[in-house]
């Protein structure tokens, strides 16, 4: 073999076909519950409408002659999908006609609706799990909102599976103007192990929504003024501001487990923050604002965040720590906390004191360790005054 790029596709392409679709369908499916080929008006009769359980590779597009009351017959027992679902380029407006499915479960093609021209909710309610690789909702250009408010468990394809490939990458946009993901919804994505939001366009929506469990408060609006800090809040939706004013009551904080918004913490007396003990998300979606914002404090050298998984943001810079003490910049272990462990796709990278955790470990790496280059301000003196005695 010339090519090494032949022999990858070749390799890839032997791995595909290993997964074999209708071994997997006859493993998932009474045989009479399998349904192969388009669906339209000619093969309508032959789908399987009766079962609850279908085996499929269910793609609709711009050229199924079925109208959506069609549809919503044909799939009205259908709770759990094997195989895919594509919709492409359908003339629909929702995809409701799918409110009855629970699950959805991919072997080789993905969960896709893309291009759907007049498509403005998605509005399956009561789909809880996908079991494929990458959810890409995209190019649905009225799209205004997703109402798949109990989507809350994905895990790989099979196909993925049985290649040991774990992540799961969710892509959901739309160009709609004031498109926007609920704070349900959101918790429910950030919350899926192994998650990539790829990519996720437009914002939270105004205002939060209670969680089924837990508490959710409103913080700030704008970053000069401090959030009244409640006791027992599981979510706060805005900016989390903590200032000289507000700043004794920080302990509060120790239950909130999402920010939807930013934190911006300024001009404290903090030495350390260490109050988010239970910190796990922050979808900084739609502000324009880094997720998190740690300036001017002179006393903070430290900082703890023991269970914060996961930064999601739309292009600003992730987190910005300025003019606190000088450990942060010396020690590079603050920065790349946040770069190692949290960063998603395409976010920016944190800045502190401007300075990125790259020329942060270049510069630790041409100095001595700190603590002994504290002492070598001390070593030079001696040096000089060794020198100008010998003189
Ligand atoms: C339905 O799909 C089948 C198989 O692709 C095709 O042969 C048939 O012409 C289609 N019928 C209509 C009405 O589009
Ligand atoms: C959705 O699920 C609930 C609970 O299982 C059920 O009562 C309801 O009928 C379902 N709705 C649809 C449209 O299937
Ligand atoms: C997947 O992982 C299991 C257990 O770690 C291993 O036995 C198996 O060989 C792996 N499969 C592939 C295709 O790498
Ligand atoms: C948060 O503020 C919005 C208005 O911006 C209001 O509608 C909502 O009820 C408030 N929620 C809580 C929990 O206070
Ligand atoms: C920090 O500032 C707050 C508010 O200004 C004040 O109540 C507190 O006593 C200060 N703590 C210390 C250790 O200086
Ligand atoms: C740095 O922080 C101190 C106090 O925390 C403040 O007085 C000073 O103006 C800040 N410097 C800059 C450049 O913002
Ligand atoms: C920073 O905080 C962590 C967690 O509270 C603690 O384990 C660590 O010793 C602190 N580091 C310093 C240098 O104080």
């Amino acid at each position: 073999m010339k090519n090494p790029f032949l022999l990858a596709i070749l390799i890839v392409t032997s791995h595909c076909l290993d997964f074999n679709e209708s071994e997997f369908f006859k493993s998932k499916c009474d045989a009479s519950c399998i349904f192969y080929g388009d669906l339209n008006s000619t093969t309508i009769g032959s789908f399987p409408s009766s079962c609850t359980t279908i085996c499929a590779r269910l793609g609709i597009d711009n050229n199924c002659d079925l109208s959506k009351n069609q549809l919503m017959l044909v799939f009205q027992n259908m709770k759990h999908l094997i195989g895919s679902l594509i919709l492409y380029r359908t003339k629909f407006t929702s995809a409701k006609f799918l409110r009855t499915l629970e699950s959805v479960e991919c072997g080789l093609a993905d969960f896709t609706i893309s291009y759907n021209p007049k498509m403005e909710e998605i509005g399956m309610t009561n789909l809880t799990t996908i079991k494929c690789s990458l959810i890409d909702i995209h190019g649905n250009e009225e799209l205004k909102k997703l109402n798949i408010p109990n989507l809350n468990y994905a895990s790989p394809s099979a196909e993925n599976l049985e290649a040991n490939k774990t992540g799961i990458e969710i892509n959901i946009d739309s160009e709609k103007y004031g498109f926007c993901i609920t704070s349900v919804e959101m918790y429910n994505f950030i919350n899926i192990e192994n998650v990539n939001l790829k990519k996720l366009g437009g914002g939270i929506c105004e205002p939060g929504i209670q969680p089924s469990s837990g508490k959710l408060c409103n913080a700030s609006h704008n970053v000069d003024e401090e959030t009244e800090i409640q006791d027992g809040c599981t979510q706060m939706f805005g900016k989390v501001v903590i200032n000289p004013k507000n700043v004794q009551n920080v302990q509060k904080l120790s239950s909130v487990e999402i920010i939807f918004g930013v934190l911006y913490i300024e001009n404290t007396n903090l030495t350390t923050i260490d109050f988010l003990q239970n910190l796990k998300y922050i979808s900084a979606l739609g502000y324009g604002y880094p997720a998190i914002t740690v300036q001017n404090n002179p006393y903070l050298s430290n900082f703890s965040f023991p269970n914060l998984k996961r930064i999601k943001n739309n292009g600003e810079s992730s987190v910005v720590f300025t003019n606190n003490t000088q450990e942060f910049i010396l020690d590079p272990k603050y920065c790349s906390f946040f770069e190692d462990q949290l960063g998603q796709g395409g976010w920016e990278k944190p800045k502190f004191d401007g300075n990125s955790c790259y020329t942060l470990i270049q510069e630790a790496n041409t100095r001595p360790p700190y603590k002994f280059a504290k002492n070598l301000d001390l070593i030079i003196v001696v040096l000089f005054m060794s020198i100008a005695q010998i003189l």
